[in-house]
Parts: structure tokens; C-alpha cells; sequence
């Protein structure tokens, strides 16, 4: 039975997502608020212009460009416009006039979180985020309640779509990275400025906001390290492939145990890498996002499914205001999450990782043994060499290192690269999942 007055819902954006927003919302109404014990009232949409196409289901009765007076009259706000302002003003007054807010917003989430959060936490509010990370994968609340007795040690996501189609498609296709990327931007996968999703953007700040989660420390996004999918090559993917790998972009977050050289810590990091393709995340084809989290007591899960999309991202927006809503029927303050374990964000010198290089060189006697004394003077172990002559005077050596810190395996390929015997590096590619 439904006795608690209706709440007032404020969206905030008409695009893609808000469509699908305001649609769900009002088809589902009876439902929804069935399940919540009260009215879910969409008060007004806000928008910049009044003038825009809009996609059907978006009722233009509702319709405001004054966003402010919206917000200040609404129980619970739902940002879907993007962007770090005005988005973050928004955010900020809602959040001041009591208002619980659902965002999809990873980018505001990940350059101005700490401010939000501390906000939200003083005035007893909450804010809901979701839809920020892999979109209708449910990963936030997995991490934040469900694991939230048990110790995360590492992450491993495929957490954007498009660069995931791309690798894909260069994979399964032959393509090379600009035929697969003009494919993506025809299919409309891309985001409007594309060096986002291809230079690891995207990617880097989903992974600040699943590891901060994760080991309850705050991680500035100028701590997570990143390299993008704009080097990778045809030739590097079918070498993946013979030697039974696939190249992913991969998001990481490890915790990472005290030595010598530095305290208990964290790495954020994300970077094209190998990793075998009979991995779970080997499977994840297209544009689907998939995480694999470990735990010390739950050991593996993934978690797999649409990381974009208007519908499918509006699925997590609508479990979150269904989870706002109920706790403004049941009372009491929202819960803030706790960054108690402040652990230091490392550098990626101090993460542990494979590399394989691959190199050419000439072709004649002691030259396999110099190579392989560099490496061995590196301190790092050599796993797999494999050679192939060619019909000149070179040879193409592949190197597969074991496990041992990014730096000592960067300062070994700087070595080769400037030996002698050495004509060029042709690849080099970190080895995860192993
Ligand atoms: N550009 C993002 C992707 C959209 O490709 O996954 C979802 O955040």
C-alpha cells in the first residue's frame, strides 16, 4: 500500500540517456511505485535548449531550461547531462537542498568526487552512481554492499566499449586500427571527441572510481596511469594470436603488498595488454564491457554485460532512484562510503608484470646471447624466446619475461633498444591474466 507522499524526480538532461530516463519513468510508474511505497512524480527535464530534436517519450510539457528552480523543488535529482560543469554546480546544489542525486557522470565523478561526497556525507544526503561505470552492469553496488565484508585484491575490467569493438574487430577481422575505428564511429560507439575512448580517458576514469571503491582510498585521476590503443598494430594482433593470446584494453586495480621499496599500496592503471584468450575476459567480444574482480574470501567473479547505450545505461539510473527512493520512504541519512584506508596510489614502476618484446636483430653468431645477458641484467628472468630467421640478414626475436617490476622490464627494453645487436623494437606489450 502506498501511504508516503510522492517524491519529486528532477532529470537533469534529454539526450541519449534521458530519453530512456523520462520513458521508463513514466511507463513504469504503477510499478515503480509499487515498489518503492511512494510516487515517483517526474517534475521537469531540464535542458539547454528548448528547441532540440528530441527522441519520443520525452513529454515537452516537461520540458525547463531553468535548471536551478527544478532542482530546488525536487526530492531527487538525476544528472544525465555530462560534462564536469554546469553538471557539478547542479550536482552541488542539490545535494545543499537536501535532494539525493543518480549520475551517470564518471568523468564529474572522477575530477571532482571528493567534493561530492564530502558534501553529499555533510548534509546526510546520498549520491548514486551506478550507471557511471559499465553502464547496466551492476558493479558499483557489488563492490560498495555485496562485497563489502571481504578484501578486493584486484580488478581487471574491460570498461570501454568502443576501443573494445575496435580491438575486436583488428582481432577477428585482419582490420587495421583506422579501418576498425572508422567502423566504430560509424556505429556511433565512439564518444564526440574520440581521444577519450582511444587514448584510455574513459577507461582511466571508471578505474579511479571502481579502485577508490574497492580498497576505500581516494585516487586522483592524475594517479592512474594510461596508455591507449592508438599504437597498437595488425602485426601485433596476429602475433597475439598465434602465440594464443588477444590484446584488450584492460582497466587494473591491485593492491599491491609492502617491500623494500615502498609502503602497502594500490595501482590504478589501464594499458592495451596480452592476455590468454582463454581468459574470461578473452570472451568479451564487441562492444560489451566485462569486470573481473577478486576477492580474498569470494575468490573470482565477473561481471559482464552493455557498457553503453540509452537504454541500458538508463537501467542503472532507474535502480538507483528506485534505491534513493526507498530510503526517503524509510528515513534517515545516506551513507557515505568510507575512504578510511587512504593507501598511496603507486607509480607503475612499482606494479609486478610480463612483458613480451619483440625485436629485430642481426643475424649472426653471439647475438641471442647478448640479448639475452641485457635481459639477465636487468634481474629479470626470461620465460619463452622464440626466433625466426628471415631470407636478409635479420632475425625477429620474441621474448616472454616472467613476472617482475614495470620498471626493471622498461629499463631492459631501453637496454635493447640501445644495443648494438639490436636493429629495432618492433612491439612491446605488458602480459596480463596469467
Ligand atoms: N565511450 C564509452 C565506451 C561509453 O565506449 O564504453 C560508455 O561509458
Amino acid at each position: 500500500m502506498i501511504e508516503y507522499r510522492p517524491l519529486r524526480v528532477a532529470l537533469l538532461g534529454a539526450g541519449s540517456v534521458g530519453a530512456q530516463v523520462a520513458r521508463l519513468l513514466l511507463e513504469n510508474k504503477a510499478e515503480l511505485a509499487a515498489r518503492v511505497g511512494a510516487e515517483l512524480e517526474l517534475v521537469g527535464i531540464a535542458v539547454r535548449n528548448l528547441d532540440s530534436k528530441r527522441a519520443d517519450g520525452v513529454p515537452a510539457e516537461l520540458l525547463t531550461t531553468d535548471a536551478e528552480s527544478l532542482i530546488l523543488g525536487a526530492d531527487i535529482v538525476i544528472e544525465v547531462m555530462g560534462g564536469l560543469e554546469p553538471a557539478r554546480t547542479y550536482i552541488l546544489q542539490a545535494l545543499n537542498s537536501g535532494a539525493d542525486v543518480v549520475t551517470a557522470n564518471k568523468a564529474l565523478l572522477a575530477t571532482h568526487g571528493t567534493e561530492l561526497f564530502d558534501t553529499a556525507e555533510q548534509v546526510g544526503a546520498q549520491l548514486y552512481f551506478e550507471a557511471a561505470v559499465a553502464a547496466a552492469i551492476p558493479i558499483i553496488r557489488p563492490l560498495r554492499e555485496s562485497l563489502a565484508g571481504d578484501t578486493v585484491t584486484r580488478i581487471m575490467g574491460i570498461v570501454n566499449g568502443s576501443t573494445n569493438y575496435i580491438l575486436d574487430r583488428m582481432d577477428s577481422a585482419g582490420l587495421t586500427l583506422e579501418q576498425a575505428m572508422a567502423e566504430a564511429t560509424e556505429l556511433g560507439y565512439l564518444e564526440a571527441d574520440p581521444t577519450l575512448d582511444i587514448e584510455g580517458i574513459d577507461a582511466s576514469q571508471k578505474a579511479a572510481i571502481l579502485a577508490s571503491l574497492a580498497f576505500h582510498t581516494e585516487v586522483p585521476l592524475d594517479k592512474v596511469y594510461r596508455e591507449g590503443i592508438t599504437k597498437i598494430t595488425a602485426e601485433q594482433m596476429i602475433a597475439a594470436k598465434r602465440d594464443g593470446y588477444v590484446i584488450k584494453l584492460l582497466a587494473i586495480c591491485e593492491r599491491i603488498a609492502a617491500n623494500e621499496d615502498h609502503e602497502d599500496g594500490v595501482s590504478v592503471r589501464v594499458y592495451p595488454a596480452l592476455i590468454p584468450r582463454e581468459h574470461p575476459l578473452g570472451a568479451v567480444r564487441g562492444a560489451f564491457n566485462a569486470v573481473f574482480v577478486e576477492a580474498v574470501a569470494a575468490g573470482s567473479l565477473m561481471f559482464y554485460g552493455a557498457g553503453a547505450g540509452g537504454v541500458q545505461t538508463a537501467s542503472a539510473i532507474l535502480g538507483d532512484l528506485v534505491s534513493a527512493a526507498k530510503r526517503h520512504v524509510a528515513g534517515g541519512p545516506g551513507l557515505a562510503d568510507s575512504v578510511h584506508a587512504n593507501l598511496p596510489v603507486l607509480p607503475i614502476d612499482a606494479v609486478n608484470t610480463r612483458y613480451q618484446i619483440t625485436l629485430e636483430t642481426s643475424d649472426a653468431p653471439g647475438v641471442l646471447a647478448k640479448v639475452a645477458s641485457i635481459v639477465a641484467d636487468g634481474g629479470v628472468s626470461i620465460e619463452t624466446v622464440e626466433q625466426n630467421a628471415d631470407d636478409k640478414d635479420t632475425a625477429t626475436i620474441e621474448i616472454g619475461t616472467h613476472e617482475a617490476t614495470d620498471a626493471a622490464l622498461t629499463a631492459v627494453v631501453n637496454h635493447l633498444a640501445a644495443s648494438e645487436v639490436v636493429e629495432s623494437i618492433i612491439s612491446v606489450l605488458r602480459v596480463e591474466g596469467i
